[in-house]
């Protein structure tokens, strides 16, 4: 099985000011700052980016921005491109979040042309997928998430595949308190994991899939313990350095 390391990110959404985002990205650098077996991110709001950069400057924490924009530049009030969030720090973006795609219209066209600018722009992209909880109950999680992943899957090629996590974050999931048990997880990210290794051979075996959807510190270990899982994507528990810490610790894999 190729080796993978875990990767946790904290997805601070909107919360925290930069008083707020900074003195709690400084805890995290306390608390993790000798991890070296697990790639660790943060992603603050786009007001905070510049002065969380600052301090995870030389650390072992990356910095990532909630979402980019497609465009390079131009008449497109209010967004940002993949060059600024390079510019002012950043080392990924995460595209295709849920909540953007229920609230903010990213449908899979443009959630594919957003991962296609991340990567084209010199950042990693974090791609979100996930169904619904009637699509759930519909029987039609598979169909949802591999809709989702091939509209992405059709503008990567494999030397863009070293900088591409997936995500999958059930959104039944998420924000609810009712995680995926890790064999609903692990069964759906056997499903994204076959469906990379289709399309790339092993170097879609290389790519890291994150599980996302109410992560807390009790139950990582158990999903981290999946075959398919590589890491987490964590909402809620982020805003809480010790919460985060947890999780990050118990992803670390086995020695
Ligand atoms: P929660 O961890 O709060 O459920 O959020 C998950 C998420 O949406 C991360 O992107």
């Amino acid at each position: 099985m190729a080796h993978r390391t875990p990767i946790v990110v904290g997805n601070w959404k909107l919360h925290k000011n930069i008083a707020e985002a900074t003195a709690l990205v400084t805890e995290l650098k306390n608390q993790l700052g000798t991890v070296r077996d697990v790639e660790i991110g943060v992603a603050p709001v786009f007001t905070s980016l510049s002065a969380v950069a600052k301090r995870v400057e030389g650390s072992n924490l990356l910095l990532g921005a909630q979402d980019c924009f497609y465009e390079s530049g131009g008449a497109f009030t209010g967004e940002v491109s993949a060059a600024m969030l390079l510019d002012v720090g950043c080392q990924f973006a995460i595209v295709g979040h849920s909540e953007r795609r229920a609230m903010f219209g990213d449908t899979d066209a443009v959630v594919a042309k957003k991962t296609r600018a991340v990567l084209d722009g010199g950042l990693r992209a974090i791609v979100c997928v996930g169904e619904t909880e009637s699509e759930r109950d519909a029987g039609k999680t598979t169909e949802r998430v591999g809709t989702q992943l091939s509209a992405v899957l059709e503008i990567l090629s494999s030397d863009d595949l070293e900088r591409v996590v997936i995500a999958y974050e059930p959104v039944w999931a998420i924000g609810t308190g009712r995680t995926a048990t890790p064999a609903q997880a692990q069964e759906v990210h056997a499903f994204i994991r076959k469906q990379m290794a289709a399309r790339f051979s092993s170097a879609g075996e290389a790519v890291r899939i994150q599980y996302g959807g109410s992560v807390k510190p009790d139950n990582a270990q158990a999903l981290m313990s999946e075959a398919d899982i590589d890491g987490a994507l964590v909402g809620g528990a982020s805003l809480k350095a010790e919460d985060f810490a947890a999780i990050v610790k118990a992803s670390r894999p086995a020695r």
